[in-house]
């Protein structure tokens, strides 16, 4: 598998030799990337946020260990937080985003995430898309999360799937563990680690890994449903 890496890596390396577009920041930003920005608005369903939905896409995908976190830097590239995304991204033009061109690459060769990974979906390919579009802004806003929700389909697999997949998928997740179906993600629940990862407690490692912790409403869907027994519903 390392093989494979490092060869993709190689290629990606040739085909970045051009220096990226020079772009204005479509926002004064703040400095700090984890924590996204300070005035949170109600979230509009037209936009797509970077702290809400870009910011956990991105790191859980692309910021694994050995990937493009801040010790990492394949390629010189961080994908850790906003600061270090925007170099790769020309606000407002996808196709002259060097992540844009990554994530959406014929070449199988050079496509990220690399062979062995689970690929991004349309979908997420699309948020990614259209935030760039929408001027790549360090936005957040209020989301509707609702504490009291917690059925495996509706909440708890889209929490799985957008905080931690990234780095539990694929031939080589990491701890050698894979979050991508319900049997799975249930051992994690029953056994108490889920809980536990989410929340630093009993000795495990905070996750999502070198992260912001899950939102308070986010912990609270995951304890109702591991304290209803985990259910798959
Ligand atoms: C950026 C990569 C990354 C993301 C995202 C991530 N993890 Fe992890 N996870 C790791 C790594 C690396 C370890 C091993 C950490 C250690 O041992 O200190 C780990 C370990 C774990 C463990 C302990 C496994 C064991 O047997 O010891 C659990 C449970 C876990 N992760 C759950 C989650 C959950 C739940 C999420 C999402 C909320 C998540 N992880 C998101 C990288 C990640």
């Amino acid at each position: 598998m390392r093989i494979i890496a490092i060869t993709v890596s190689v290629f990606l390396l040739a085909s970045c030799v051009h220096t990226p577009e020079e772009t204005t920041p479509a926002t004064t930003g703040n400095g700090g990337g984890n924590g996204g920005g300070g005035n949170e608005t109600d979230c509009d369903p037209n936009l797509v946020y970077f702290t809400n939905t870009i910011q956990p896409l991105i790191q859980s995908r692309c910021a694994q260990p050995e990937c493009h976190d801040q010790a990492s830097l394949q390629d010189g590239v961080g994908m850790f937080d906003y600061n270090s995304i925007m170099q790769q991204v020309a606000a407002g033009n996808p196709g002259a985003s060097d992540l844009w061109e990554a994530i959406t690459e014929d070449d199988p060769d050079k496509i990220m995430p690399p062979a062995g990974e689970a690929p991004l979906t349309a979908e997420e390919i699309n948020l990614i898309t259209t935030w760039i579009q929408q001027g790549a802004q360090n936005n957040a806003c209020t989301s509707d999360c609702d504490p009291t929700a917690f059925t495996f389909t509706t909440t708890i697999q889209p929490i799985i799937q957008t905080h931690c997949q990234g780095c539990h998928s694929g031939n080589n997740p990491s701890a050698g563990l894979s979050l991508t179906n319900y049997s799975q993600i249930q051992t994690i629940a029953l056994d108490g680690s889920l809980i536990h990862s989410v929340n630093a407690t009993g000795g495990f490692t905070l996750m999502p890994y070198q992260s912001n912790a899950l939102s308070d409403c986010k912990k609270q869907q995951l304890q109702s449903w591991v304290d209803a027994g985990a259910p798959n519903n």
